[in-house]
């Protein structure tokens, strides 16, 4: 395993918050989870998780449901096409009999993009899918020091690649939880506190002075 594998793993030993969706490794409920969370803080996605999952706890009841109950159970969270793709991405589903197995075809659901197909593979099979969301930018970019737009065709590439050599292949769910959480809780977009980072010895943004410059977007 990596250096940089490593250390995030043990920094998420210590710090890891204790979130439902963590605590399994059912694909569906892993789905939901990802799904609330794509535009929806974990501060405020929590409650309508625990509500959803206990009135539809399977793929089936959500497939059975009323979209204007499914509707009514998303109401407050935004962004509605998310709950309508949900709930024909649950028909579909039911009508396959079970929750697909392999990212290519978890990426097919209505809905589930990159990130969400990988972050879905990896916590609910352990395959070795790298997820690549604004944290990880943020990590990966000050850590290697890199520069490139995070928004560029170019920069999406480079990311992607380095994310995917970094990735802990024996244990993606941990890591990916892992740089995540790292990301939302210890390399924060501003202000973050270097001097308790277990990874500052070897950060080159840090080394550089480039913390508050990473990662960078292309200038409009
Ligand atoms: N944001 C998106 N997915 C998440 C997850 N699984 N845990 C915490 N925050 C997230």
């Amino acid at each position: 395993m990596n250096r940089f594998a490593e250390k995030l793993i043990t920094w998420y030993e210590v710090n890891q918050r204790n979130l439902p969706w963590r605590e399994t490794k059912d694909p569906y409920k892993i789905w939901i989870s990802e799904i609330i969370l794509q535009q929806t803080r974990v501060a405020q996605g929590y409650d309508y998780y625990c509500r959803f999952i206990q009135r539809f706890p399977d793929v089936f009841s959500l497939a059975e449901a009323d979209e204007d109950e499914v509707m009514k159970y998303w109401q407050g969270l935004g962004y509605y096409s998310r709950a309508r793709n949900l709930h024909a991405a649950a028909r579909s589903i039911a009508g396959m009999g079970k929750f697909p197995e392999t990212y290519e075809e978890v990426r097919k659901l209505k809905g589930v993009g990159d990130y969400t197909a990988a972050a879905i593979c990896s916590f609910a099979y352990d395959l070795p899918c790298a997820v690549v969301d604004g944290n990880v930018y943020r990590v990966l970019s000050r850590w290697m020091g890199i520069d490139e737009p995070i928004d560029s065709t170019k920069g999406k590439k480079l990311f992607a690649g380095l994310a995917d050599e970094l990735l802990d292949k024996k244990r993606p769910a941990l890591y990916n939880q892992a740089i995540m959480d790292f990301g939302a809780i210890q390399c924060v977009p501003s202000s973050p506190s270097c001097l308790f980072c277990p990874l500052n010895d070897s950060c080159v943004a840090l080394q550089t002075g480039k913390v508050d410059a990473l990662p960078c977007k292309q200038h409009k």
